[in-house]
């Protein structure tokens, strides 16, 4: 078992990472003051774990209620946060209750959002089920829901008390949803920590098999970078925005085709393809490092372009209503380097015009191949 604590300006909280810990009420008593717990959990990881987390819970004479939402992306919207708080009052919560998100981001983010609002502000604690849970939503307080015009449009910071990551929960995890995680675990090394991505180009077909020592360590530092960066700036008013390294092109992609059809993580492997090639026709890469970026993310089975679907018209459309706009002025995570990004809205904008055409005219010469491997995820 591994603990790396998470220091913010609201709150210091640990990350457990250990085998077989949903099992071991220790890593939860301490962090649940009340005597009532609602775990909120989804349809496909609920008839996984949610039972043994209930007993651990129910061990520390907890009152345990959960609740099964809908699984999928497409569900993270009001009308499932709604089913929380109605739940919520149905089991009579109040201030000192706890939230316990047993699922990957989607119900991190629900749950979460849940409790930085019922009775303004529960005690929560993230169990996160995805690799892209782990190293990413479960960490750093982002909470929120989606708009149907745009991504996590509504939500809050808010951090959990604790964060408890059974390696075991990864074994049932899809091989997609695996490599979709494995596109935020390379992004740590893209933006600020060029060894480790020298150790990821080293270990990706380790990771691909699930090595445990290799995940182990992935996870571990993919969660101090990001605990590193949350630490200096909690509210993203700086230099936190690094960490959406081809979100802003990848929310466009989910945006774009609904919510419905990329993964998270693939549609941010594909934007930070794109944000690759710009900051090169910004004169900051080289055309080697576009190739670098291109091939660790191909040999982690991750779309490396964008669906021929979206034009240049809808990228611009999705981008305009972007969390990173600014008085209107659009901002971007761009490459200084590899291992150096920056947050910058100081670029022409014809040069990210140019940079999606060029994604576009390449896709529109072979429309299947980027086609057929993005088949429709069930929602
Ligand atoms: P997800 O929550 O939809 O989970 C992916 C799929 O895996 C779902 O079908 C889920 O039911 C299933 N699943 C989860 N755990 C499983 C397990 N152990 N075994 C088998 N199946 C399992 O998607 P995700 O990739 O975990 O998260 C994506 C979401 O996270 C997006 O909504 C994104 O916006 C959000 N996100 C938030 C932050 C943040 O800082 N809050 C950061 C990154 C991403
Ligand atoms: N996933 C980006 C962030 O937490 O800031």
């Amino acid at each position: 078992m591994e603990t790396l604590v998470v220091q913010t300006p609201s709150r210091q909280y640990p990350i457990y990472f250990g085998t077989g810990i949903l099992e071991n009420k220790e890593y939860f008593e301490q962090h649940i003051p009340g005597d009532k717990v609602l775990v909120v959990t989804n349809d496909v990881v609920g008839p996984l774990y949610l039972q043994r987390l209930k007993h651990t819970l129910e061990s520390s004479n907890k009152l345990v209620f959960s609740l099964e939402v809908p699984n999928g992306e497409i569900h993270k919207n009001l009308t499932t946060l709604s089913q929380i708080y109605d739940k919520c009052m149905e089991a009579r919560l109040d201030r000192k209750s706890t939230l316990v998100a047993l699922g990957g981001g989607v119900i991190g983010d629900l749950a979460g959002f849940a409790a930085a609002t019922f009775v303004r502000g529960v005690p929560f604690i993230q169990v996160p089920t995805t690799l892209l849970a782990v190293v990413d939503s479960a960490v750093g307080g982002k909470t929120g829901v989606n708009h149907p015009k745009g991504k996590n449009m509504i939500g809050a910071f808010y951090q959990p008390q604790a964060v408890v990551v059974d390696i075991n929960t990864l074994h049932t995890l899809d091989d997609r949803q695996l490599a979709a995680g494995l596109a935020e675990v390379i992004k740590y090394g893209l933006i600020r920590d060029v060894a480790f991505l020298e150790w990821c180009e080293a270990n990706i077909e380790r990771l691909m098999k699930r090595d445990p020592e290799a995940l182990r360590y992935a996870m571990y530092q993919s969660c101090k970078n990001k605990s590193d960066v949350v630490s200096a700036d909690e509210r993203e008013s700086g230099i936190r925005a690094i960490l959406n390294l081809g979100h802003t092109f990848g929310h466009a992609i989910e945006a774009g085709t609904g919510f419905s059809t990329w993964l998270h993580g693939e549609a941010v492997a594909a934007g930070m393809v794109m944000a690759s090639e710009m900051s090169y026709r910004m004169g900051w890469l080289t055309k080697e490092d576009v190739g670098r970026v291109e091939s660790i993310l191909s040999r982690a089975s991750l779309p490396i372009r964008p669906p021929p679907t979206m034009t240049l018209e809808k990228f611009m459309t999705f981008m305009s209503i972007d969390k990173k706009v600014e008085s209107g002025k659009l901002k971007l995570v761009l490459l200084r380097g590899i291992g150096n990004a920056i947050v910058t809205g100081d670029f022409p904008m014809d040069v990210l015009q140019e940079t999606i055409l060029y994604f576009q005219k390449l896709v529109l010469s072979h429309p299947e191949q980027y086609e057929v491997p993005l088949a429709s995820q069930s929602l």
